[in-house]
C-alpha cells in the first residue's frame, strides 16, 4: 500500500483523470480526421451523384432552371403582328420618254412601275399638263396606260407627273415616289406641208388632168377637200378608199411604209381637221 501523502498531492492523485486530459493533441486530431473521412464516404454512398463540390455549387444553381420549370406564362393578348415592310413604288419605264420630240398627238402614255401599285392612289397622283382629259387602263397591276381624249395640241410640251404619296401609316404601308418628265408633240400637219407632196408622189399619175382617174382630180386643196370630212377619217374617202385597199396603192418607199403615210393622211384629217 502506498503511503497516503498529505495535502494536495494525495488529493490530486486520487482524482480520476478525465480522458481528454490524457489524450494528446494529435490523437484528437486523428479522431476528427477519421470522422471526416467516414462522413465523406457515407455522403458519397448515399448520394453518389453529389460530390461535395456539387453540393456546394448546387446552392448557386442557375436561376434559369427554376424559371424553365415554371408553367409558361398565360398569353393574355396575341402578340402584335410584325410591321409590314414599306412598299416603294417607282417608275421603271415610261413612254413617251423624257425629252422625246415629234410625239404622236394621239399617244398612249404608258408607265411601268417596279411592282404592282394601288390603282386609285396612282390615278389620283397622275397629272398631265396642259390639263387633258383621258382614260386610264391597267393592262397589268404594274402597268398604267393613259389615253388622252382626242388629239393633243401640236408642237406643245406636255409634262407628266406623279405627285408623291406617303401611305406609310396605312395597314400595308407604301410610298409613291415622285416622277416627272416632259415630251413634245409633233407639228400640226397641213395640206401644203404634208398632203400635197404625198398625193403628188403616189396619186398624181392617175389623178392628174390627163390620167386614168381624171374624173377625180386631186391636184388642189379644194379638189382634195371634197373627199375629206374634217375630224373624221373614217368617213373621209381620201383615207378610207386607200385604207380599204381598194386602190392597192403601194406607198412604201425608202423612207416610210404605206401604213405610216396613211397615218399622216388620217392624222391630218382627225387632228388637224384637214386644214390647208
Ligand atoms: C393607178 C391609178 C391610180 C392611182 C395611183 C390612184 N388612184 Fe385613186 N382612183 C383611180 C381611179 C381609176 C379612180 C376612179 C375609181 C372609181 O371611179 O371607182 C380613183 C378614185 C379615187 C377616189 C375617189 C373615190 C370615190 O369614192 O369616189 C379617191 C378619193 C382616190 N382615188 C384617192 C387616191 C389617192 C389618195 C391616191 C394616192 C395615194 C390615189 N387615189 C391613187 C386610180 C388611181
Amino acid at each position: 500500500m502506498r503511503p497516503s501523502g498529505g495535502g494536495k498531492s494525495s488529493k490530486g492523485r486520487s482524482r480520476k483523470p478525465t480522458r481528454s486530459a490524457i489524450l494528446p493533441w494529435w490523437e484528437k486530431l486523428l479522431y476528427v480526421l477519421v470522422a471526416a473521412i467516414v462522413a465523406t464516404v457515407w455522403w458519397n454512398r448515399v448520394a453518389p451523384q453529389h460530390t461535395v463540390a456539387s453540393f456546394l455549387t448546387a446552392t448557386a444553381a442557375p436561376q434559369e432552371q427554376k424559371i424553365a420549370a415554371l408553367p409558361p406564362p398565360r398569353i393574355e393578348e396575341p402578340p402584335p403582328p410584325p410591321p409590314a415592310p414599306l412598299r416603294q413604288w417607282t417608275v421603271l419605264f415610261n413612254s413617251p420618254t423624257a425629252g422625246q420630240s415629234e410625239v404622236s398627238r394621239r399617244p398612249k402614255i404608258q408607265i411601268f412601275f417596279n411592282q404592282p401599285v394601288e390603282r386609285e392612289v396612282t390615278e389620283w397622283a397622275f397629272t398631265i399638263s396642259p390639263s387633258t382629259r383621258g382614260d386610264f387602263a391597267w393592262p397589268r397591276p404594274d402597268h398604267l396606260v393613259f389615253t388622252p381624249e382626242g388629239a393633243l395640241r401640236p408642237d406643245t410640251e406636255y409634262t407628266i407627273s406623279l405627285t408623291p404619296v406617303d401611305g406609310s401609316r396605312e395597314k400595308e404601308p407604301y410610298e409613291l415616289l415622285e416622277a416627272r418628265w416632259s415630251f413634245t408633240t409633233g407639228q400640226a400637219r397641213t395640206y401644203g406641208k404634208d398632203i400635197q407632196p404625198l398625193i403628188g408622189a403616189y396619186c398624181g399619175t392617175c389623178h392628174e388632168s390627163n390620167g386614168s382617174a381624171a374624173g377625180v382630180p386631186l391636184g388642189t386643196y379644194r379638189d382634195v377637200s371634197r373627199y375629206v370630212v374634217p375630224g373624221r377619217s373614217g368617213e373621209s374617202r381620201l383615207y378610207t378608199f386607200i385604207q380599204e385597199r381598194r386602190h392597192h396603192i403601194n406607198m412604201a418607199g425608202p423612207d416610210h411604209s404605206t401604213n405610216t403615210k396613211l397615218a399622216v393622211i388620217r392624222d391630218w384629217i382627225d387632228e388637224d381637221k384637214g386644214t390647208q
